[in-house]
This record gives structure tokens, sequence and C-alpha cells, in this order.
């Protein structure tokens, strides 16, 4: 397993609409494996592969406590069936967009269709934060962001914020 490295907005990457999975094999439980090990260490509760540059619709994803046991969830290939029409608040962050949070209103509950780590077709109901989680990873995959939710003022003003951070870090 090795940590890889996580791109950041507005990195035009992350932008791209990932690709369906062809197969669960040992090549993409190894990305799953680098993910989960990039999330943890970052730390994060969820990341998408085109988050690590890979466009492929893969999540891995961890709600688990931090005195509760490692609880890691890998979808390959999710959809999203039947959204509510009750939405729910919560405030979001991003691994791509660091050291920012807003509220974004989603689906409150939601049924997600995906293959697992084994490539076994999984059906999952989610609710609270799960399909917040499961809703917001599953933007990655479309090339959105949790801030494309927001304001455009709030948008533009973050995204500057991020853009002259890394001028600062690349010039250093
Ligand atoms: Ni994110």
């Amino acid at each position: 397993m090795a940590i890889r490295k996580i791109l950041t907005a507005p990195d035009p990457r992350l932008r791209e609409i990932s690709n369906p999975v062809e197969r669960v094999d040992d090549d993409l439980r190894a990305l799953m494996d680098d993910m989960l090990e990039t999330m943890y260490d970052a730390p994060g509760i969820g990341l998408a592969a085109i988050q690590v540059g890979v466009p492929l619709r893969v999540i891995v994803m961890d709600l688990a406590g931090e005195d509760e046991d490692p609880a890691p969830r890998y979808f390959v290939n999710p959809e999203i069936l039947d959204p509510s029409e009750e939405l729910a608040v919560y405030e979001e962050g991003c691994l791509s967009v660091p050291e920012f949070f807003d509220e974004v209103e989603r689906p409150a509950q939601c049924r997600v269709k995906y293959l697992d780590y084994d490539g076994k077709e999984q059906i999952l109901d989610a609710e609270g934060l799960l399909a917040t989680c499961i809703q917001h990873e599953m933007d990655h995959l479309e090339g959105v962001l949790f801030i494309d939710h927001l304001s455009r003022l709030k948008r533009d003003r973050v995204l500057k914020k991020l853009k002259k951070e890394q001028r600062l870090a690349a010039a250093e």
C-alpha cells in the first residue's frame, strides 16, 4: 500500500468525469487499498479515485468514530436510486478543498447500488451522514465539488484563496 498525493482545487483533473470500472481485479483492489491508506493519513472520511488523479468510478469511505474499530467501505460503479424528497443539511468539507467547511443541503436518504471490494453487487439504504458522504463522493465522479453547491461568491472566494496558497507553496 502507498499514500498517494491528493489533488486540490482548482486542479482541472478534479473536473473530469470518471469512467466506469470494467472489472474488479487485484489492480483495482490495490488502488482501493492505496486510496484508503491515503484517506486515513489525511485524515478524511471519504475519498474518490479522481482525488488521487485516477478517473475511475471508485470511492472509499470510513465513518467509524475515533474510539471505534475501522469500518472501511468500498464502492465501485456506484449508482444512486430513489433519493428522498426530504432534505438534510450537513457541514461538509473535502480533502481537495482543504480547510474550508460549509453547509450543503442534499436528499436525506438514498439507496445505492454498487460493486464491493470483491466485485459483488450490493444495495445499501443510506441515511444521515452516510447518505451525505456517498452523495458528496459521487459528485466527484461527475467532476463536481461540494463548493459548487454554494453561492458563486463563496465558491470564487475559496478558489481564489486556494490558488494563492498553491502559488505561494510552489514559490517556496
Ligand atoms: Ni470531497
